[in-house]
């Protein structure tokens, strides 16, 4: 793993970084590249200007490991009020959600019963709650999470990561269900024995899990694969698949993050492709942008661009 991302990953676990860095301008000026605003109602509006482009969009309020239950509570209504709000400004948005911001460290029956409640909620609306993976240490009970709330209601989706050793495993574990699935690469610092250090073997990993599930799509109700990567050659591989083995359109989407890699989803787009790009707003947004920055160390740039012209 490069030393850069190495740095930008335990930056983003730090809490004293996290207090002093978010104070500066600079810093702020640059993140806005990622992120329409910090409030709701700036992901709203730029979910409107997404749909005016024929492309969906999922919100994602910031913030992961709460410390007390009453703070996962305040969460579980701020996602309720989302679908409400969306719903009644006819926006085609779903949410993603991160478990251990639902309380997952604290109480996981407790944790359940949040999740259970949004996905309620997103039928009742007809919307979609999706399940991001966080580190490997939240795999197993992530899952087991979204086996529970999947046995009742076919409105959620889980994240599944192609870095990590287990995840072929955990896919035909999956499978049978005919679930919903997000396939990204993974953002988060794990060891060599669990991840796949090296960028071409996880490269190689997404294409193969991302075919085994497109291989075998018949596009029922439930059933889909969300490609959720910028990388160009591997988009174009896998449409190469989809269009040698007739994979039926409603059997897969793609899915981008807002603000990266915006000439590729408009060729997207335009060529027909189904995209729904993901909005992160909330003023929780410190550990996240140090993982956008290990991404793409040239982001870096960004943010001296912006401490000179500050
Ligand atoms: P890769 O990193 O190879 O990038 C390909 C190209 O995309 C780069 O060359 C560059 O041009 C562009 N690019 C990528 N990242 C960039 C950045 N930050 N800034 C500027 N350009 C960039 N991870 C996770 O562990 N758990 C999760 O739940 C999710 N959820 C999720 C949802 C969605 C919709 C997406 C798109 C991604 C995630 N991720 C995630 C993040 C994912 O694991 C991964 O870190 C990023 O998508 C970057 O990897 P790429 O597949 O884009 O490839």
């Amino acid at each position: 793993m490069g030393l850069m991302r190495s740095a930008f990953l335990a930056g983003s676990r730090s809490a004293w970084l996290r207090e002093r860095a978010t104070r500066y301008g600079f810093v702020r000026r640059s993140v806005s590249r990622f992120m329409p605003g910090e409030r709701l109602e700036d992901a709203l509006a730029a979910a409107r200007t997404l749909q005016e482009r024929r492309t969906g969009a999922i919100l994602t309020q910031l913030g992961e490991n709460v410390a007390d239950a009453d703070e996962a509570d305040g969460v579980r209504r701020h996602y309720l009020d989302v679908l409400d709000q969306a719903a009644a400004r006819g926006l085609d948005v779903q949410i993603s959600v991160k478990l251990t911001q639902l309380g997952l460290d604290l109480d996981q029956e407790r944790c359940l019963a949040h999740l259970t409640a949004l996905v309620e909620r997103a039928e009742g609306r007809g919307s979609f709650v999706w399940i991001d993976m966080e580190g490997s240490a939240y795999v197993d009970a992530t899952l087991d999470l979204f086996r529970r709330a999947r046995a009742s209601s076919a409105r959620v989706g889980v994240c599944l990561q192609a870095y990590l050793r287990r995840t072929p495993a955990d896919l035909e574990a999956l499978l049978p269900l005919r679930p919903a699935l997000r396939l990204v690469k993974g953002a988060y610092q794990e060891p060599p024995d669990r991840a796949f250090p090296r960028k071409k073997d996880v490269d190689e990993a997404f294409f193969s899990l991302a075919t085994r599930v497109l291989g075998q799509a018949r596009g029922e109700a439930g059933d889909l694969l969300a490609i959720g990567t910028h990388d160009a050659p591997l988009v174009e591989r896998l449409r190469e698949f989809i269009a040698g083995h007739g994979v039926p359109e409603s059997a897969y989407e793609f899915e981008m993050l807002y603000g990266i890699r915006r000439a590729l989803q408009t060729r997207l787009v335009e060529g027909g492709g189904r995209l729904r790009v993901l909005i992160s707003y909330g003023t929780y947004w410190f550990p996240w942008y140090m993982r956008r920055l290990a991404e793409r160390p040239a982001n870096v740039w960004f943010v001296a661009r912006n401490l000179l012209s500050g």
